[in-house]
């Protein structure tokens, strides 16, 4: 079963694997460069980073990955210095930047001119639309099993459909969502993606950057332990169950000390980035774990060095049915 390459506009990937970016220093160049090593589409999260180490990391990522693969970033539209990174990104010559959590219409308008593609995450019918319309070269449709801040609470086995539909069939899409079987690429590509873009699975990889403590916490989770919390941003997410999230759960969480406005809007209620932050770091007790649904669900749950995970990821998919 030969699988597809994944091209982006003028960008080919020699793997239909993207690796899904995750903000507050989890996906860093380390990773992102060992991903594209492999021929697969490798992201930095750049939320929560300065731009000089953004650059960095860019410079970084690019280094490892030696000319494979597709080497990106991605950038929330709920961020306040979003504009400012995604400068930085372009100013880099980066291949590609993924945005998520809210939608910019701006981006394209910046990215005109430079050799740097754009491609939205979207979890609904207009907003895809949209993305086409504004010359997007592929989207990333999310469905509510994956991680991070959730734009939708429908499975990707339904939106996935819908929008191939409404886009038609030119349009490459990414789907993305509870990835956690190599076999499941087939179903992917059944639903109308043209790529899988996998995340949490990476957690597990030797390069991602979250403290040790932060690996065991997916290496243990069970079913019971992943739970809902809404972000201060106005969106839900799939959090690993600790004291900290309790706290959200139970509304005794502590208001933050002080106040950077890192956000576009916050309710204020706790510091996500700082939760998310004091997790990467490995403080559990004050952090936050954040994961797809189906982290319980990965079978191979040691930690392994990322072109492993995806050898591992493609006999998986090789194999399925058999
Ligand atoms: C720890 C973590 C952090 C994430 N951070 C971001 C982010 O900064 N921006 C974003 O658009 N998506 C983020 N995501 C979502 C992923 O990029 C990806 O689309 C999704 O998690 C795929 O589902 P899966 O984790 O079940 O494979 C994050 C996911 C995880 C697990």
């Amino acid at each position: 079963m030969n699988l597809p390459k994944l091209k982006i506009g003028r960008l080919v990937a020699d793997l239909p694997i993207v690796q899904g970016g995750m903000a507050i220093r989890i996906s860093t160049g380390a990773l992102a460069g060992a991903v594209a090593k492999t021929g697969a589409v490798g992201v930095i999260g750049a939320s929560g980073l300065a731009f000089e180490e953004l650059a960095k990391e860019i410079r970084l990522a690019k280094r490892i990955a030696g000319g494979r693969g597709i080497v990106a970033t991605n950038i929330m539209f709920a961020a306040r210095e979003f504009v400012g990174l995604v400068n930085t990104a372009l100013g880099e010559e980066i291949d590609l930047i993924f945005t998520g959590a809210g939608f910019s219409r701006d981006i394209f308008k910046m990215a005109k001119g430079t050799k740097t593609e754009i491609v939205p995450i979207v979890s609904s019918v207009g907003l895809a639309k949209i993305s086409k319309r504004l010359g997007a070269p592929a989207i990333v449709v999310e469905g509510k099993e994956a991680g991070g801040h959730l734009g939708t609470m429908r499975s990707i086995k339904e939106i996935l459909p819908e929008i191939r539909e409404a886009v038609g069939p030119d349009l490459p899409i990414i789907g993305a969502g509870g990835f956690y079987d190599g076999k499941q690429i087939a179903e992917f590509l059944k639903l109308g993606a043209n790529a899988v873009q996998i995340a949490t699975r990476f957690v597990l990889a030797e390069e991602c950057n979250a403290a040790r403590a932060y690996k065991e916490v997916y290496q243990k989770a069970t079913k019971d332990d992943v739970v809902f919390i809404t972000s201060p941003v106005g969106m839900p997410g799939h959090a690993i169950k600790n004291s900290f999230v309790k706290k959200i759960l139970d509304k005794t969480v502590p208001r933050p000390a002080g106040c950077d406005y890192c956000l576009k809007n916050c309710s204020l209620v706790y510091c996500i980035i700082q939760a998310l932050i004091n997790a990467q770091q490995g403080d559990l007790e004050n952090g936050i774990v954040f994961s797809g649904e189906n982290v319980w669900k990965i079978k191979n749950r040691t930690i392994r060095p990322a072109a492993e995970i995806i050898k591992d990821i493609l006999k998986e998919y090789e194999t399925a049915d058999e």
